[in-house]
């Protein structure tokens, strides 16, 4: 068993797609470790971006994900959840993702991507301890 961590980003939970987005989760055959709603601070989401602190989309990156809550999740499966996960994503920049994908099919723009998964198994463990230590 391994796990990722999953945000629902703020314009997903605005869209309603919340649901969308976990169905097709469960449909690959993953599973939900944990669950939560969420308004971000930028004291978390520093932590969560750090590697981004320095790039130019920065601010508006924060400035989008602290807009209106988000949905936090830990996701489980087999091995390599966090792959299996980026694969149902989709490409960071929804104009370029394709159908199929949660990015390809339901958005547009670079910023409003509507999710966030690690990007690796150590990025997923480093991201599951800032949102639920618990678990760890
Ligand atoms: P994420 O971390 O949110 O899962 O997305 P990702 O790995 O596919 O992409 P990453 O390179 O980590 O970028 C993090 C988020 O920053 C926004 N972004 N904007 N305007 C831009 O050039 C730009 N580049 C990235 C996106 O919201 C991206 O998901
Ligand atoms: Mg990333």
């Amino acid at each position: 068993m391994t796990r990722t961590l999953l945000i629902c980003k703020p314009d997903a939970v605005e869209r309603g797609y919340v649901g969308e987005i976990f169905g097709r989760l469960e449909r690959k055959g993953l599973k939900l470790a944990a669950v939560e709603m969420r308004t971000l601070d930028d004291d978390t989401l520093a932590e969560h971006y750090r590697e981004h602190q320095e790039k130019p989309f920065y601010a508006d990156l924060v400035s989008f994900m602290k807009r209106s809550p988000v949905v936090v999740a830990v996701v489980e499966g087999p091995e390599d959840t966090f792959a299996i996960v980026r694969t149902l994503m989709g490409s960071t920049n929804p104009a370029e993702a394709l159908p199929g994908t949660i990015r390809g099919d339901l958005g547009t723009e670079m910023t409003e991507n509507l999710v966030h998964g690690s990007d690796s198994a150590e990025s997923a463990a480093r991201e599951i301890k800032i949102f639920f230590p618990e678990l760890l």
